[in-house]
This record gives structure tokens, C-alpha cells and sequence, in this order.
């Protein structure tokens, strides 16, 4: 009979739990890496910048610049939907990794203004590519959506379940944005952004840490109240504006800084490197003076932070993947750079990963 007390001092002797989290206990990664194989993202053609802002509320390209560092926007047409934007972007990152669509096992895709609220617009994705060997679902988690997905993502293929997933992160703020509000209209913008993802048996390369965090008690500082089972469509929902996105921009401000720089803090610990050996830290591009005090809180120079919040705006889940990509083609990163994404939003939710790329 093999000596059972002999099997468990071998297991604990192997085992390294990492710290504790926020309560929740951590296991080891013992499976296979989820590697980047290919990115793309795509926007809307129409481009909305703050002087065309001027025009139609009462703000100023001075106060935007100078509050947001905003410069313009892409907004999509009145006849398009998400999933048009999560195809394109899907495409091009399938393309890049050499990836037939058929080859995807799941489509995970993080986004709160789906095309319609069922079926999702995974689905609606995995028919539109041909991907019919995947299964598809749709995750919410507002601008954390994209982080949450890959985390999700990586846990199936680190335990074997699954080889190829696809990751999109899509919004189409501005179908519920409130054109009369300008503390909202003029941050929030529409795009898409996609990876796949693949397993592989180099432990070397891959996500390797991640951490996601949830505060459901500050829910109404950002949300959109009606076309739900609380407040389902009426004239009344319409008429007191309740489908549109409601914010309380300074709390989640103060919020967003802390939870930011305390993730890339619990990711370093985690994977147990400092900050000197992170390549560029992919924020989510809500605010620039969000990022810029993030970046001064954890002592990191800007110059390793990837901002392009001038061009797009806020983009929810699809901000940190548009921003990978554009990181990625542009050669601010290559194969083996070590990077961290994190985010905060609805929920309020936050979280980020690290990667060796
Ligand atoms: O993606 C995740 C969710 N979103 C966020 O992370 C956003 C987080 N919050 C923010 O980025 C900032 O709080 C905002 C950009 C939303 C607002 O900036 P702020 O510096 O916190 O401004 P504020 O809300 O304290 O407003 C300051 C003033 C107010 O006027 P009074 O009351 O001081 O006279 C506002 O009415 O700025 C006024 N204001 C504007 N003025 C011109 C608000 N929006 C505008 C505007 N143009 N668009």
C-alpha cells in the first residue's frame, strides 16, 4: 500500500501557497500558460472631438483637455452594434495569430452595451466568424470586463479544459450616453479590442498573475437604471432618462486611484518582482489624472504607463485591449516584456494581470 503519509509530506512539500488576498485562498498555477497569440481592435470611423463637443453642450475644449486629457472620440454610426466593432477586432487578432475560427474552443466577451440584452453577443460573434466549435458568453463587469474576461480565460486553459479562447472587450457608450449631460457625454466613447489566447507548456510565458476585486455597495455611483427586471422599459423609464449612464464622477475618481495602484502592487507581490522590472503598466484610459496619480501613488514613471485617452476617450472594457494592441503594433512592447493591465469600473469592480508577452 503506498505510504499515504509519505504522499502528503511530498504534496505540502511542493505546494506554495501564495499570500492570502482579500480573504480568498490562492492555488498554485500547476497547468498550462494562457499565451497572447494575436490582438486587433477596431473603432468607429466618425470622430467626435471636443470642439464638436462645444458645439452641442456647454463645455469647453480647455476644461475637457485639462480635466480628462481628452481630445476626441469615435462614435459609432446610429446602425451599428457591438458586435460589429467585436467582429472586426476579432478578425484581426485571429489573423495575427494565425488562428482559424473554427480552432476556438470559447469566446468570452466583457461588454455592457451588447447588441441586445439575449442572446448574447458572444453568440452573435461565434456565428458571425464561423468559430462553431466555441462556446460563447457574454461578461459584465463594466470597464473591469476585459481584465475579468482574461482572467476567466486563462483559468480554462491552465486547467486544461480549453486550448484557444478569444477575449473581446466592446462598448458602444455612446447608444446610453445622455446627450444633455456633459459631466458624462464628453468621456465616454465606443470600440473594440480582441485577443487570443492559447495554451502552451512554456511556464515561462503568459499571463502569470492576476487579482479581481468587487464593491457592489458603491453600485449607484455608476449604472444605468432602467431595461432591467427593476425598471423594465416604459414611457415613464424614457422619459425620466433613466436608460442612460448615470455617474458620480468624483467618488469613483478617488476610488479608481487606490484600487489602480493597490492591483499593481498585489500583482508585483504576487509574482514576486518589483516595479523596475515592468515594461509598461496598460491602464484603463478613463482619466488621465487618474492614471498620472495612480503612476505618482506606486512612484512609477509615466514613461512606462501607456496612455492614448487623447484619441479614444473612455472606452470601457474595450480600453485596455485597444491599448495592448496599440502597445504591441507600435514596438513599445515585444515578445518577453513583462507588462501589468489593470481597471476599475461598474460595479464597482477592478482587477489586473501580468503578463510576459
Ligand atoms: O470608466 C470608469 C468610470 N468613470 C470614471 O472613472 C470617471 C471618474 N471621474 C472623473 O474622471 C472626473 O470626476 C470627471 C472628469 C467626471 C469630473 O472631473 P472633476 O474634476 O471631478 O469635476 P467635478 O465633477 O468636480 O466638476 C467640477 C466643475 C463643476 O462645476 P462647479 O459645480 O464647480 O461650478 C461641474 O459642473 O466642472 C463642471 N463640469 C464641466 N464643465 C465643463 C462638469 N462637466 C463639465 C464639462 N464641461 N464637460
Amino acid at each position: 500500500m503506498p505510504d499515504i503519509i509519505n504522499i502528503v509530506n511530498y504534496l505540502n512539500s511542493i505546494w506554495k501557497p501564495q499570500e492570502q488576498q482579500g480573504g480568498e485562498n490562492r492555488l498554485p498555477n500547476i497547468g498550462y500558460s494562457a499565451v497572447i497569440a494575436g490582438t486587433g481592435f477596431d473603432v468607429p470611423e466618425r470622430v467626435l472631438t471636443n470642439e464638436d463637443l462645444e458645439k452641442i453642450l456647454d463645455t469647453s475644449d480647455e476644461w475637457i483637455t485639462e480635466r480628462t486629457g481628452m481630445k476626441e472620440r469615435r462614435i459609432a454610426a446610429p446602425t451599428e452594434a457591438a458586435s460589429d466593432f467585436a467582429c472586426r477586432a476579432a478578425q484581426r487578432a485571429l489573423e495575427e495569430a494565425g488562428v482559424p475560427a473554427e480552432e476556438l474552443d470559447l469566446i468570452i466577451v466583457a461588454t455592457v452595451t451588447g447588441d441586445m440584452p439575449f442572446p448574447s453577443t458572444a453568440c452573435i460573434v461565434q456565428d458571425r466568424l464561423g468559430a462553431r466549435n466555441a462556446a460563447a458568453m457574454d461578461l459584465g463587469a463594466g470597464c473591469s470586463g476585459f481584465i475579468y474576461g482574461l482572467t476567466t480565460a486563462r483559468q480554462f486553459i491552465a486547467t486544461g479544459t480549453y486550448r484557444t479562447i478569444l477575449v473581446i472587450g466592446v462598448e458602444v457608450l455612446s447608444k446610453i450616453t445622455d446627450w444633455t449631460d456633459r459631466s458624462t457625454a464628453v468621456l465616454l466613447a465606443d470600440g473594440a479590442g480582441a485577443v487570443v489566447l492559447r495554451a502552451d507548456q512554456n511556464q515561462g510565458r503568459g499571463i502569470i498573475a492576476t487579482y479581481l476585486a468587487a464593491d457592489g455597495s458603491h453600485g449607484n455611483d455608476l449604472y444605468m437604471p432602467a431595461g432591467g427586471s427593476r425598471i423594465p422599459a416604459s414611457i415613464e423609464s424614457v422619459q425620466q432618462r433613466l436608460h442612460y449612464l448615470k455617474m458620480n464622477g468624483s467618488a469613483i475618481f478617488k476610488i479608481a486611484v487606490r484600487s489602480m495602484a493597490d492591483v499593481v502592487k498585489r500583482l508585483l507581490d504576487q509574482a514576486r518582482l518589483r516595479a523596475e522590472d515592468i515594461k509598461l503598466v496598460i491602464p484603463h484610459q478613463a482619466n488621465l489624472r487618474i492614471i498620472e496619480a495612480m503612476a505618482k501613488l506606486l512612484n512609477f514613471p509615466m514613461e512606462r504607463v501607456f496612455v492614448n485617452i487623447q484619441k479614444y476617450a473612455n472606452t470601457s472594457s474595450a480600453s485596455t485591449i485597444i491599448a495592448l494592441d496599440e502597445a504591441r503594433k507600435s514596438g513599445r512592447v515585444r515578445q518577453n516584456d513583462l507588462i501589468i493591465m489593470v481597471a476599475f469600473g461598474a460595479g464597482l469592480t477592478w482587477g489586473g494581470v501580468l503578463i510576459r508577452l
